[in-house]
């Protein structure tokens, strides 16, 4: 089936099964491999993206749900060569090992703050409990969230 979606601004189509997930279409269709596929259950957060401004699991979404729909992803961020407040907070925080479920918490992260710029911990880790993370332990990413919270309130720190 013939499926049209908006992504990152540009109008993309792709021929898929009735079956496939919307992470299957933007990463072997569309060529977007930021989303990552970890799980493919909705567990772990690794394919977060938004659809029409909303947070989800990219591979719990049919791409057939998507159709006709906006969807933005953790390419998105970064304008050119200038990463986003979010992206930099985590390369600055060392909240990277094997990053791979650091797309996911980039965009979780950068969703949290767009509603709450100035999240208590337990708000953070509240929002951030669909991520998971196998390799940092989870304390470079709650440093990685203030440093952006900081960025994002025009606080240099
Ligand atoms: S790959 Fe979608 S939640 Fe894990
Ligand atoms: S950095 Fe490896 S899973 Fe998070």
């Amino acid at each position: 089936m013939r499926i049209e979606v908006n992504v990152n601004g540009a109008w993309r189509a792709a021929d898929v099964w009735p079956g496939a997930s919307l992470l299957f279409m933007l990463r072997e269709h569309l060529g977007l491999a930021g989303a990552k596929n970890a799980c493919e259950q909705g567990e772990c957060g690794s394919c977060s993206v938004w659809l029409d401004g909303t947070l989800v699991c990219a591979c719990l979404v049919l791409a057939a749900q998507a159709h006709g729909r906006e969807v933005r992803t953790v390419e998105a961020l970064a304008a050119g060569e200038h990463l986003h407040p979010v992206q930099e907070a985590f390369l600055e925080a060392g909240a990277v090992q094997c990053g791979f479920c650091t797309p996911g918490l980039v965009v979780a992260v950068a969703d949290l703050l767009a509603q709450h710029p100035s999240p208590d911990e337990a708000a953070v880790r509240e929002a951030l409990s669909g991520n998971l993370c196998r390799c940092t332990g989870y304390a470079k990413i709650l440093d990685a969230v203030r440093i952006a919270s900081n960025r994002v309130r025009g606080d240099p720190r």
